[in-house]
C-alpha cells in the first residue's frame, strides 16, 4: 500500500523502516552484546543486565498445596487463590483483578501498599477466604529486586511509570506486612517473592520439564533463564551440578540501536535514561514512539494536513496505546473504517490517506519490538544451549504477546528464523496466569526444601 503514496510521504516511510528494520548482521551483533552484557551481569560487573538470582529452581510437578498470591505488575494488581495438585496441574481458584490508580503508583509508597492491603481485604471478603487460618501468600512482584530471602527482597529501582517514593532500596515484603498491619489483617504470611519472569517460567515448567526460559512481552518486558548455579560467579557457596532461575532484567539492555525518537520516549519518561530495551519493546511505550513518528511526519506537513500543529489529543502523553495499535493494523476494511472510528472517538479527523500511514507506521514498530524479542530469546536460548541440542520451552506472558494483533504468530516465525533449520527445538507457550500460579508454586517448592535464607551475593 507504501507505493501509492506521495513520493516525500514514501521517503519518509523509507528512512523510518531503514531506522526500525534489523539486519540479520544487526541481530548476530545484538546476541553477541547480550552474551557478553550476561556474562558480565553473572561476575557482579557493571553490566546492563542485572541479572538477578531467584534462589529457586524449577519445580518437580508433585508440589501440592493451596496458596493466596498476590500479582503486583504493571497497570493492574491481580488477587488470586491458587490450588497445586501435583502431577503438573496447578489452578486458580479464584481471582480478581484492580486497576492500579495513578496516584497510588506515583504518590507515596504507603498510600501504594494501603492500596494493596485493600485490595486483598476485598478478595479476602468477597471469596469467603477464612481469616481465622493462617494462608500462606505468594507475591508476584513484577519490578527488579535483590533478593534476600526467598521471602524477602530489596526493590531496585521502579519501572513501567512506578515512582512511589519511600520503597527503593527497602524490602518490600516488610512494607506488604506493615500495610497489612495497619489494615488489620492477620491471616496472611508472605512465603514467596517472586519476579513475573520466574513466576511465569515456574508455572509452565510445573507440567512441562523442557521449559527452561520465562519472557514477558506486556506493559514491561523481561526474562528469565534457567542458569548453572556455577556460572553465577557473583554468588557465594556455587554448587557445580545445581540450576538456578536467573531474572535477567533484560528491559534494561542498552546495545540495541536507537532512532531519535526511542531517545524522545526515554527523555519523556519518569526514568530517563534507563530501561532503553524495554522502551523500544513494550507495550507501555509502543504507543509513544508511534505518536512521536506521527507527530514528526504532521511536522513536515506529510499527514493530516488539517491540523498543521497536529492534533491537540496527540500531543498529550500515552495518547495512543499498544491496544490502539493492535486495532488499527488489524483493520481490514477497505476504508480502514476502524482506525477512521477510533480517530473521530479522540476528536481526529483523517483523510484515507492519514490512515494508510498511520496503519504503516503502527506495522513498522511493532514489527521492530517482535525483531529485538525474538533476537533476546535467540540470544538465551543459545547461550544455554549453543548448539540447540536440546528441546527448549519458552513460557511468554504478557497481554503484547497475547493480544497484539498476530505478535505471537510472528514471533515465533521470527525465533524460528534464528535457529538454523531446527525451529523445532525452541517452542513459545502462552503461560496463563503465570505470575500468580508461578509464584505459589515458588512458595511450594520453598516450603519442601525449607530455604530459610539463600546463600549471598554481590547484587
Ligand atoms: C519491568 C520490570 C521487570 C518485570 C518486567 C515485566 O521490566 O523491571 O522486573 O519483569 O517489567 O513485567
Amino acid at each position: 500500500m507504501t507505493r501509492s503514496f506521495p513520493p516525500a510521504c514514501q521517503a519518509f516511510l523509507s528512512d523510518l523502516n531503514r531506522s526500525l528494520s534489523l539486519s540479520p548482521d544487526h541481530i548476530q551483533h545484538m546476541i553477541r552484546d547480550f552474551h557478553l552484557d550476561m556474562e558480565k551481569g553473572l561476575r557482579g560487573r557493571d553490566s546492563s543486565l542485572n541479572m538477578l538470582p531467584s534462589f529457586v529452581d524449577r519445580p518437580e510437578g508433585d508440589e501440592r498445596g493451596r496458596f493466596l498470591a498476590l500479582d503486583l505488575g504493571g497497570s493492574h494488581l491481580r488477587v488470586l487463590e491458587v490450588a497445586l495438585h501435583g502431577k503438573g496441574k496447578a489452578e486458580a481458584l479464584a481471582l480478581k483483578t484492580f486497576v492500579i490508580p495513578k496516584r497510588e503508583m506515583q504518590e507515596t509508597g504507603a498510600r501504594l501498599f494501603d492500596f494493596i492491603a485493600a485490595c486483598i481485604d476485598r478478595f479476602l471478603s468477597d471469596c469467603l477466604i477464612d481469616r481465622g487460618k493462617i494462608h500462606d501468600l505468594a507475591f508476584a512482584f513484577s519490578f527488579p529486586f535483590h533478593q534476600t530471602g526467598i521471602a524477602s527482597g530489596k526493590l531496585l529501582g521502579w519501572t513501567k511509570g512506578f515512582t512511589a517514593t519511600g520503597v527503593e532500596g527497602r524490602d518490600v515484603v516488610f512494607l506488604l506486612n506493615e500495610a497489612l498491619r495497619r489494615k488489620q489483617i492477620s491471616c496472611l504470611r508472605v512465603a514467596a517473592l517472586t519476579n513475573d519472569t520466574v513466576g511465569a517460567l515456574m508455572a509452565a515448567s510445573y507440567s512441562d520439564s523442557t521449559c527452561d526460559m520465562g519472557v514477558i512481552l506486556g506493559t514491561g518486558t523481561n526474562a528469565c533463564y534457567r542458569e548453572k548455579q556455577i556460572n553465577i560467579y557473583k554468588l557465594k557457596g556455587r554448587r557445580p551440578k545445581e540450576h538456578m532461575i536467573v531474572n535477567m532484567e533484560w528491559g534494561g539492555f542498552d546495545k540495541a540501536r536507537r532512532t531519535s525518537y526511542d531517545m524522545r520516549v526515554d527523555e519523556l519518561s519518569v526514568n530517563p535514561g534507563a530501561m532503553y530495551f524495554e522502551k523500544m519493546v513494550s507495550g507501555m511505550y509502543l504507543g509513544e514512539i508511534t505518536r512521536l513518528i506521527l507527530l514528526d511526519a504532521i511536522r513536515r506537513g506529510l499527514v493530516f494536513q488539517d491540523y498543521p500543529n497536529g492534533p491537540d489529543r496527540l500531543h498529550e502523553k500515552h495518547a495512543l496505546k499498544a491496544e490502539d495499535m493492535s486495532l488499527i493494523e488489524q483493520d481490514e476494511t477497505a476504508g480502514l473504517d476502524k482506525a477512521g472510528a477510533f480517530l473521530n472517538h479522540r476528536g481526529i479527523c483523517s483523510t484515507l490517506f492519514d490512515r494508510f500511514f498511520l496503519r504503516r507506521v503502527c506495522q513498522l514498530v511493532s514489527e521492530r519490538s517482535i525483531r529485538l524479542s525474538a533476537g533476546a530469546i535467540s540470544a538465551v536460548i543459545s547461550w544455554m544451549d549453543p548448539d540447540l541440542a536440546h528441546m527448549h520451552t519458552v513460557a511468554v506472558n504478557g497481554g503484547l504477546f497475547e493480544k497484539y494483533a498476530g505478535y505471537e504468530m510472528r514471533l515465533t516465525k521470527a525465533v524460528s528464523e534464528h535457529c538454523c533449520g531446527q525451529a523445532d527445538r525452541i517452542r513459545l507457550v502462552y503461560s496463563r496466569d503465570g505470575s500468580g500460579i508461578g509464584a505459589a508454586i515458588t512458595a511450594a517448592v520453598a516450603a519442601s526444601i525449607n530455604t530459610a535464607e539463600p546463600p549471598s551475593f554481590s547484587p
